[in-house]
């Protein structure tokens, strides 16, 4: 097990931290040094309870053995592959084993390395085969107020965090968005789903009357709005979206990159709401967070819409170096695996009612004005201190991670989402944990 000053580094300053606040941390600094299953340990030796699988993405807890070991193999194996004109099986393999585990006709895979590349891809995707249809007039994207897309151009664009749009000019042109879920006032404290705001799904109308559908190339939401803070769509909201997009002929693309690989309780999140849309975008959980590996589902007919031209002809000019990289493959595969043979996916449904309870439990603490749920993952909302909005939250992290408990803050509001292999004991140490520290902090 890692330990004490061996794994410190005694220089902070060369590494630009991204999503940090650089001067308070290494002032500060929280370094994580191992990892086995539901725990971190940190550079000083202590146990760290993982209550957010790293960053979403170590669904199946950490340094699996099997995951491990295939990757191991594949890079003493064949450390990398060109994805352009060239291929290796594992690719191919993976491929078909991820379209098998989607509903419908979400049959072709394009793969990226992170989730922002996916998005990038997706939107690209959507763009190029109205062109190949002949219309190239739908150039509009559409996003979400409050959605998280990534960091990329096109993710930045479509998003609806102004944090991350601020500071980097006009970015795309014509992009529009839909408001926001988010309604304290109706729906604090609901139980899944919340009953109020479908209706909001009914601005896409508005937009295309605005702007009209044949200029609406896709509209792009996360089914369960994650990064902003843990939004669960209200009843019946994405089906209408689903529906209004038909109607139209406009794309749905579902940015599954928190919600895919179980976190819901199914594959999906297409799954879980029994909506399907014509493109997911998916990273995280699809190869455990171990390698960086991100992808693209696209519906057969989109796929097919390209397949047209002179066969010698590349059909998308889009791909990146690592696509498809062997490691993350080998990665992937091992992932797969062990989600389908230990019932991850089941389990974390399974457990979700527990995981309700347990985090409602924290109703009535100090300052929590919401607490949200669905599959493994939860919200909780405090109230920000006046003039010092996401303070009280940073110091809930903080304290947390002092007593060895790993949650994720975004502005004033905690969320968690453990590994999926997360047991009852572990929930309740994160809700003792976190409802001490919520008790302490002004
Ligand atoms: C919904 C969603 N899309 C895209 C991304 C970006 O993924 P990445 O950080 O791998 O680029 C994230 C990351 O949290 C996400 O939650």
């Amino acid at each position: 097990m890692a330990q004490g000053a061996s794994v410190s580094p005694n220089n902070l300053e060369a590494f630009w931290m991204p999503f940090t606040a650089n001067r308070q941390f290494k002032a500060n600094p929280r370094l994580l040094a191992g990892a086995k299953d539901m725990h971190y340990t940190s550079a000083d030796g202590r146990r760290i309870l993982d209550g957010t699988a790293g960053l979403w993405c170590v669904n199946a807890g950490h340094c699996r053995t099997r995951i491990v070991e295939a990757v191991a193999r594949q890079v003493a194996e064949m450390d990398y592959a060109p994805a352009f004109q060239m291929g290796h099986p594992k690719s191919f393999e993976l491929a078909a084993r991820l379209a098998a585990m989607l509903p419908g006709d979400l049959d072709h895979v394009f793969f990226t390395n992170s989730g922002s590349e996916a998005v990038d891809t997706a939107l690209k995707i959507a763009l190029a085969y109205h062109r190949v249809r002949g219309e190239g007039g739908r150039t509009r994207l559409i996003g979400r107020e409050r959605g998280y897309h990534g960091v990329g151009f096109g993710g930045i664009s479509v998003g609806g965090i102004v944090s991350n749009r601020k500071m980097f000019g006009p970015m795309l042109a014509g992009v529009d968005h839909l408001p926001h879920t988010h309604d304290l006032a109706r729906n604090a404290f609901t139980r899944g789903e919340p009953e109020h705001g479908a209706e909001r799904a009914d601005e896409l109308e508005r937009l295309v009357a605005l702007h009209d559908a044949s200029t609406i190339a896709a509209v792009i939401v996360e089914p369960v709005a994650g990064s902003t803070g843990v939004l669960v769509p209200p009843r019946g909201y994405l089906r209408r979206l689903r529906e209004i997009c038909d109607q139209h002929g406009i794309l749905l693309i579902f940015d599954e990159v928190i919600t895919g690989f179980g976190r819901l309780g199914s594959s999906f999140a297409t799954e879980h709401f029994g909506v399907q849309p014509d493109m997911i975008t998916v990273a995280k959980g699809i190869s455990n967070g171990t390698v960086p590996m991100g992808a693209v589902f696209v519906r057969k007919g989109i796929y097919d819409a390209f397949m047209t031209g002179p066969e010698q002809v590349i059909e998308l000019f889009h791909g990146y170096t690592y696509s498809a990289h062997p490691l993350a493959c080998a990665a992937s595969l091992a992932t797969l695996d062990i989600y389908q043979e230990e019932g991850l996916f089941a389990r974390a449904r399974e457990l979700s009612p527990y995981w309700e309870n347990a985090v409602h439990s924290l109703k009535g603490t100090r300052n929590v004005i919401d607490i949200r749920n669905i599959g493994l993952v939860a919200g909780i909302e405090l109230e920000p201190r006046p003039g010092a909005a996401g303070g009280r939250a940073y110091d809930a992290l903080v304290k947390c991670f002092e007593r060895g408990l790993l949650i994720r803050t975004t502005a004033d509001i905690i969320a968690l989402s453990p590994p999926l292999i997360v047991e009852k004991s572990h929930i309740d140490e994160m809700v003792d944990k976190l409802g001490g520290v919520l008790k302490e902090v002004a």
